[in-house]
């Protein structure tokens, strides 16, 4: 396992937006992921008070459930804690590592949002991670995960404009998928107005639904649910799992 400042450094290498936090809220700004996760814990754990979020980024999802919930973050890189610390001041967000922190508190709700799992890709390494939420999860707590279920398989490139400080950026995306090792790849290129240039390269491991039941279950959580918002079924390539604490 690679230690947590070079994974840190890894991980923020990846991704303009992890180097520049601010511009990630700005991205993220319309996101509903929070609302998503306060419906699900009404619907499965409406009793709920304390929740953790591992892999929070800047914290823009706490944001909104600290108004309910008492809530810690965690996340990886130290700059986008730093970041959450300037521009959310009221929120407990500490730097660490998924695969290996201990709070030392057991709390109602764990949740990793966003993606942050796909991070992480070795198999040994996400069973490390699930019993990370089992080792914050009070008996009956409910998990929930956002994460990739399928991949995104595209020939075609896309592009999009992209409101940012330095002014309009052109995004060109693309996808790759690796097979055998389940990363599917977003190769994302920025062409600023400024002429300023800047390429991503975010790898992500999907986890098959039936992957994801295996690792909750290794962990003592049953899965409770699995929605990705399509009528009749799952379609990909992200969804919510809500899974429910059974066993210590
Ligand atoms: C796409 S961002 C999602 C952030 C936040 N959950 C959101 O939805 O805005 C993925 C986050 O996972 C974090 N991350 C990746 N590997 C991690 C690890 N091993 N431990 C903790 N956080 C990790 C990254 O630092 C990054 O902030």
């Amino acid at each position: 396992m690679t230690s947590p400042d070079t994974e840190a450094q890894h991980v923020e290498a990846t991704n303009l937006l992890y180097r520049d936090p601010a511009l990630y809220d700005m991205v993220q700004s319309d996101s509903t992921s929070a609302e998503m996760c306060q419906t699900l814990i009404e619907l499965h754990r409406p009793d709920a008070r304390t929740l953790v979020d591992f892999g929070c980024g800047t914290g823009r999802d706490l944001e909104i459930l600290a108004k309910r919930f008492d809530c810690i973050g965690v996340d990886l890189q130290p700059g986008m804690v730093h970041h959450a610390h300037q521009a959310r001041p009221d929120l407990d967000i500490r730097t660490g590592d998924m695969r290996t922190v201990r709070l030392g508190k057991r709390m109602d709700v764990v949740t990793c949002m966003g993606n942050s799992l796909a991070y992480v890709h070795d198999n040994n390494e996400i069973s490390q991670v699930f019993a990370t939420f089992a080792a914050h999860a009070q008996p009956g707590a409910l998990l929930l995960l956002c994460s990739p279920i399928a991949p995104i398989i595209q020939t075609q490139p896309t592009t999009a404009t992209v409101d940012t400080l330095r002014g309009p950026a052109t995004v060109t995306i693309r996808h790759t998928w690796d097979l055998r090792t389940q990363i599917n790849t977003m190769h994302r290129h920025w062409a600023f107005p400024s002429g300023d240039e800047a390429r991503d390269e975010i790898r992500r491991r999907v986890l098959f639904p039936r992957e994801l039941e295996r690792y909750a279950e290794g962990a003592g959580f049953d899965v409770v649910d699995m929605s990705d918002g399509a009528e009749g079924g799952l379609t990909g390539p992200t969804a919510y799992t809500v899974a429910r604490q059974t066993r210590r």
